[in-house]
């Protein structure tokens, strides 16, 4: 039985950039797909997976998103004299207990490793989740919740992991199997952002982790990596090599790259389509666009 995963890091101290720009004045993470920030479904998909504690790697410029978990009394008082118990419900629903939120400051962009190892005060000597906000996963059972309980069989690291096309390995951390174990995969290494023709597989790491503690520990030496920056994906691949196992894990749902636009947009549309109170009209709006582009052809 392995300890039970309480704590999670959201490393949301990036710039953004890609989005500018938006991003000149609100974080990426509180960007909507529909009508809910990205940070949403993630603080969304951790509870579902039981975490309690969340951690919040922040930077300058991100202030919105700490206000962002605030009750807000005004808005509160507002609907309810209006009678909007529906809208009421999911103002609540984004509520946070006090104190379950901690932020901590990542100084200078140093890389995903270096954001993870802001937060070992909090972690301390436990397993631990980290969430990337970007990579948003639509599935029946919560992809987080998935892996925790793969790992309650398995302990040691797990990662999700999906399976891209070759020519799009150079954008991901990619696994070296060892053991194909269908859902569960045993890795051997891990690779971060190899050069086209050098991936030891196509099976990518995709924004979920559960991890051991042991990797706090190989972040402490800052060994730099891909890009001059300090990589999450070295410090998980050393455990690898010192016996602590690491797994990837094929979770079952939809990923869309919320750090890409052409992700985003995906993403809006996917979401937008699932919603019984906008199916009707945004499929018909949809329809009828692509008709009209296909005859203009
Ligand atoms: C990060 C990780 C990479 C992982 C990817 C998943 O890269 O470093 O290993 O495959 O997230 O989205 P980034 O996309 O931040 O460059």
């Amino acid at each position: 039985m392995q300890r039970k995963i309480t704590k999670a890091v959201f490393p949301v101290a990036g710039l953004g950039t890609r989005f500018l720009p938006a991003t000149k004045s609100i974080p990426k993470e509180i960007m909507t797909l529909v009508d809910r920030p990205l940070i949403q479904y993630a603080i969304d998909e951790a509870r579902a997976a039981g975490i309690t504690e969340f951690i919040f790697v922040t930077s300058r410029g991100k202030s919105a998103l700490e206000d962002y978990f605030d009750d807000a009394p005004e808005l509160e008082s507002a609907l309810k004299a209006a009678n909007k118990t529906a809208l009421l419900e999911t103002l609540q629903s984004t509520y946070m207990e006090s104190g379950a939120i901690a932020y901590v400051r990542q100084n200078r962009p140093q890389g995903l490793g270096h954001a993870v190892w802001c937060a070992r005060r909090q972690i301390g000597e436990e397993p631990f989740a980290v969430i990337l906000t970007d990579d948003v996963i639509a599935a029946e059972k919560p992809c987080l919740q998935q892996m925790v309980e793969a790992y309650t069989e398995t302990g040691g690291n797990m990662v999700a992991a999906m399976e891209v096309r070759p020519e799009k390995t150079s954008s991901y951390g990619v696994l070296d199997i060892a053991e194909d174990r269908g859902a569960i995969v045993r890795a051997k290494g891990m690779v971060e952002k190899p050069k086209p023709g050098e991936a030891p597989s196509n099976l990518a790491v995709i924004g979920r982790y559960v991890l051991a503690p042991s990797v706090m520990h190989n972040l402490n030496r800052k060994r730099i990596g891909a890009g001059g920056e300090i990589q999450l994906t070295d410090a998980i691949a050393e455990d690898i090599e010192a016996g602590v196992p690491v797994y990837g894990f094929r979770f079952r749902g939809q990923r869309y790259d919320c750090g890409s636009k052409a992700g985003f947009l995906q993403a809006t549309v996917a979401f937008g389509l699932a919603r019984e109170d906008l199916n009707a009209e945004f499929a018909q709006f949809l329809h009828e666009t692509m008709a009209l582009r296909e005859a203009a052809q």
